[in-house]
């Protein structure tokens, strides 16, 4: 598509972010929208995973982060839960080929211990097939929520507190967001939310604390790579000042 070239030629390949993290909303009412079942529409976002995966490694991101399953999608009917639950093993396990062709890595955070034994499997399977690619990180948030997290690395910083492994007043930023999930990957510069619901939800609330946030009203089964440089290109522009001035920025800069 000539559209497609013409905002992949504005994205300067040179300030990518390192990493990009998406919340995939609007599949119930893109199903709903056609008549269908909620699970059709998660069925098409599949479609739009596989194609961004695709886009952001072409471009040298080096990790996207898919917030996949919630910790409050459990609450979900149980049929759609189970067909979620379904469509990931499939998916994982028809992808496993592609990601391993394309050198990408698939990784996962969450309460990994309440999915599905069948998902557990495929999960680890895809992992541990994976694990040596380097050209990017695909990682699924699955079972998560931000809260979980922090509260987890809470209890685990409590526990060494507690029996005198760790004093105290070594307690700090950095050493809270190393017992978070994944600590060695940095945090996204650039958060997606599709569907043109301005919120959170409990995605990554620690590692967000300054990254640029970008919503669109596309729901997430019509998101397309000309989507993902949509939004990378309006990242481009903004300026990222971390609590400075303007001047600060342009002084360090120049
Ligand atoms: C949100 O739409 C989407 C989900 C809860 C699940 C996302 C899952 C997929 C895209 C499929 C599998 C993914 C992978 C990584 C293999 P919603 O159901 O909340 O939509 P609504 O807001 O319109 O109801």
């Amino acid at each position: 598509m000539e559209e497609n070239k013409d905002l992949l030629a504005q994205v300067d390949t040179t300030k990518l972010p390192a990493h990009v993290a998406i919340i995939m909303d609007g599949n119930g009412r893109w199903a709903q929208m056609r008549g269908e079942h909620r699970v059709f529409g998660h069925q098409n976002g599949v479609d739009s995973v596989r194609e961004t995966a695709e886009a952001a490694a072409e471009l040298g991101i080096r990790y996207l982060t898919l917030y996949a399953f919630s910790t409050e999608n459990w609450n979900r009917p149980k049929e759609e839960v189970n067909a979620l639950m379904h469509l990931l093993v499939i998916t994982i396990n028809n992808e496993i080929k592609t990601l391993n062709e394309n050198n990408i890595r698939l990784r996962a955070m969450g309460n990994l211990h309440c999915l599905d034994k069948k998902v557990k499997e495929e999960l680890n399977e895809a992992l541990d097939k994976t694990s040596q690619n380097t050209r990017m990180d695909l990682i699924l948030a699955l079972s998560y929520s931000g809260r979980w997290e922090i509260v987890e690395a809470a209890k685990s910083i409590a526990a060494l507190v507690k029996d005198g492994k760790l004093k105290e007043e070594k307690i700090n930023e950095k050493l809270f967001a190393s017992y978070l999930n994944l600590p060695e990957i940095p945090d996204p510069e650039l958060l997606i939310r599709t569907s043109g619901e301005y919120r959170i939800s409990n995605f990554l609330m620690w590692q967000t604390a300054y990254t640029e946030l970008y919503f669109t009203p596309k729901l997430w089964p019509d998101f397309r790579k000309n989507d993902l440089y949509e939004a990378i290109v309006d990242y481009q522009q903004r300026e990222r000042r971390f609590g400075k001035t303007s001047e600060q920025i342009i002084q360090f800069k120049g």
